[in-house]
């Protein structure tokens, strides 16, 4: 009987959904008359759409009213769902499904543990939602990574120990959420910059069958 969980990230490890954000953010900003690059973007990687919006503001050096501010929170929303819209499952990251697939063949329970409150349709357009047992996203949560309440629910609803439980995740804030549950993590992309996670991968690519075989317990 396999004790181990497994929780993934949405954007940046299952598709890359920061180029959308990227052009939604970037409309916004250039309708309130500044820049916003991609330097800014990395920023905004595993952080809540609100703390976007707020970020995204102090850049542009913009005051608002919250009326004003719920607005652009909106705006910002139908554009990157435009985007969405047109995905499909050709922008699944590569050996994602080869990860998806041998964790679903041994039985092994998987969670999505994101801050989008998009979460949902994404895993549907790039018809991926069946291999999931649970899905915690922004929908769910109070406290933003690097609170691990995210993978906290995750391991819950998995039944899962949160000790058992194997976190896939590409932002320093998502690295910290899994250390701060206890969980093992899993960092996807930049070495360097995701130095605090167990172990280090630049995509799927590099993951071995026989590697996660090692972690079921
Ligand atoms: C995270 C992304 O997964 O979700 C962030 O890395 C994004 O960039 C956040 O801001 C919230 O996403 P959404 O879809 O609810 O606006
Ligand atoms: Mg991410």
């Amino acid at each position: 009987m396999i004790k181990t969980g497994f929780i993934f990230d949405l954007d940046g490890v299952i598709v890359d959904t920061a180029k959308y954000h990227y052009l939604a953010w970037k409309k916004l900003a250039n309708e309130l008359g500044f820049e916003f690059t991609h330097e800014h973007n990395e920023q905004f990687k595993g952080v809540s759409r609100k703390r976007c919006l707020e970020i995204l503001l102090d850049i542009g050096e913009v005051e608002s009213s919250q009326e004003q501010f719920d607005k652009w929170m909106i705006e910002k929303n139908i554009d990157y769902l435009a985007y969405i819209e047109e995905m499909d499952s050709s922008e699944i990251l590569p050996d994602v499904p080869k990860v998806l697939n041998f964790l679903k063949n041994r039985g092994v329970p998987i969670a999505l543990g994101s801050a989008s409150k998009n979460a949902r349709p994404i895993l549907e357009k790039v018809d991926l939602l069946h291999y999931f047992d649970v899905l915690v996203d922004g929908n769910n949560v109070t406290k933003a990574k690097p609170d691990p309440e995210v993978f906290l629910i995750g391991a819950n609803k998995l039944g899962v120990q949160p000790i058992k439980c194997i976190v896939f995740e590409d932002a320093v804030a998502g690295i910290a959420a899994a250390n701060n549950a206890k969980m093992t993590s899993i960092g996807i992309g930049d070495s360097q910059t995701l130095s605090e996670a167990d172990y280090n991968f630049n995509d799927f690519t590099e993951i071995d069958l026989a590697f996660l075989e090692g972690l079921l317990t």
